[in-house]
């Protein structure tokens, strides 16, 4: 699906002309111009408006995914209603990369016999290709990544048709030892070079390509990725299939909530659901606490065999929609004790989004003061796994939560 033109540009353009053809004068001309750049950068900051959501291959498919794969797992996105709820990007990971060819173009390997038909296929469906490179020589997986390639790499990605790059510092990381001698300022002014570079070229190409930025949170990325370019930033390292990777990651995101906003995004990383290491309360856990944090939603799971439970979960819009609120702010931690926690997110409306996290192996009591949201009473209150209203909240209430599970709720002052 290509990006809709943006019919407020596109009309003064249009009026514009007509009377360019009457009358052109030097002046006229300069306004001209000024009104294309007004619209390409109109476009270009429309990227990312709320969270990016889709599919990634490598949580499970690694590096040995298939342009196979990769179709049906967009054929899986249409058939199960995700597309419809919002999972748009279907994002290859590290495992593409064949050989650079004498001409300096990358090619991708065998299993990837023809990347602009699968632009097609992805596209055809409603839905956005993702590719993935590295500012190194190498890639995590040891492939080919774009170092000193970069203008023609972006130049490629966008004659596929791709609308969305995976950035990931990978063996650049051994540059950053060499050559910033421990020196943390140089470390991240090297960073912020080489992800700007890309950055460049991947604009310089005119296609909308969303940018995320792989850089594990090192030298706090989201103080400065923004700047080169980045609508989304690594904030930390890999999340594994398991709920103490999922909740070390997530519950560590406390803080970061005024890096983010329409366009560019914390990335805690993606969905571990459906990839058999979650059970359905600690799933819910993730999605829950993803969508708090205003985080992008990548599946990871093979979403052509996943259970019904995965699904209903991946699927629930109540949650998403918290998720892509158009406000976009990223939510924060209000309080703990123990192994229990409060994350809040204000939505747009003025109501917010709470949720009460057991992070314990047995059930547990969690009370809900609501001056902890700056609130003496809830009018309307949305339990929005159970999808159902609950008696409105007079001061405070208790809730029951599973172990490793959570309770998320929408409330209205
Ligand atoms: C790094 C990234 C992962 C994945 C792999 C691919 O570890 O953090 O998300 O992209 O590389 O090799």
């Amino acid at each position: 699906m290509e990006m809709a033109p943006n019919k407020t540009l596109i009309y003064p353009v249009a009026a514009f002309l007509s009377s360019f053809r009457r009358r052109m004068t030097i002046s006229s001309l300069a306004m001209l111009i000024a009104l294309l750049c007004l619209s390409s950068s109109a476009t270009l900051a429309q990227l990312a408006t709320t969270p990016p959501m889709g599919w990634n291959s490598w949580n499970h498919f690694g590096a040995k995914v298939s342009d196979a794969d990769v179709r049906a797992a967009a054929d899986a996105l249409v058939a199960t209603g995700l597309r419809d709820s919002g999972y748009l990007y279907v994002n290859i990971d590290d495992g593409w990369q064949g050989k650079r060819i004498d001409s300096g173009e990358l090619t991708p390997n065998e299993r990837f016999p023809d990347m602009r038909a699968l632009a097609d296929y992805v596209h055809a469906r409603g839905l956005k290709l993702g590719i993935y490179s590295s500012p190194g020589a190498v890639t995590c997986a040891g492939n080919e990544g774009s170092m000193g390639h970069e203008e023609r790499d972006a130049r490629t990605f966008a004659t596929w048709g791709v609308d969305y790059l995976k950035y990931d510092i990978c063996s650049y990381r051994k540059i950053l030892d060499r050559d910033a001698h421990g020196d943390p300022e140089v470390a991240q002014r090297m960073m912020f070079a080489v992800f700007e570079r890309m950055n460049s070229a991947l604009r310089a190409t005119g296609r909308p390509i969303v940018y995320s930025v792989s850089q594990h949170g090192l030298s706090r990325g989201w103080t400065w990725a923004n700047q080169a370019g980045a609508n989304l930033w690594r904030t930390g390292d890999d999340v594994r299939d398991n709920y103490l990777s999922v909740t070390e990651i997530g519950f560590a995101q406390g803080g970061l909530s005024k890096f983010a906003g329409p366009g560019h995004w914390n990335d805690p990383d993606m969905l571990e659901i459906g990839n058999g290491g979650l059970t359905p309360d600690e799933g819910r856990t993730q999605l829950s606490l993803w969508s708090l944090l205003a985080a992008p939603l990548l599946a990871g799971n093979d979403l052509s065999t996943m259970d019904a439970d995965s699904l209903t979960i991946l699927n629930n819009r109540e949650v998403l929609s918290i998720d892509q609120d158009p406000a976009g702010r990223q939510g924060n931690r209000l309080w703990t004790e123990g192994s229990l926690e409060i994350w809040a997110r204000d939505l747009t409306g003025g109501s917010v989004a709470v949720g009460l996290f057991n992070r314990s192996q047995g059930p547990t009591d969690i009370p809900l003061d609501l001056k902890l949201l700056g609130l003496k009473n809830a009018t309307k209150v949305r339990d929005e796994w159970q999808h159902r209203n609950l008696a409105p909240i007079q001061g405070s209430r208790t809730f029951r939560v599973a172990p490793h599970g959570v309770v998320l709720l929408v409330i209205h002052p």
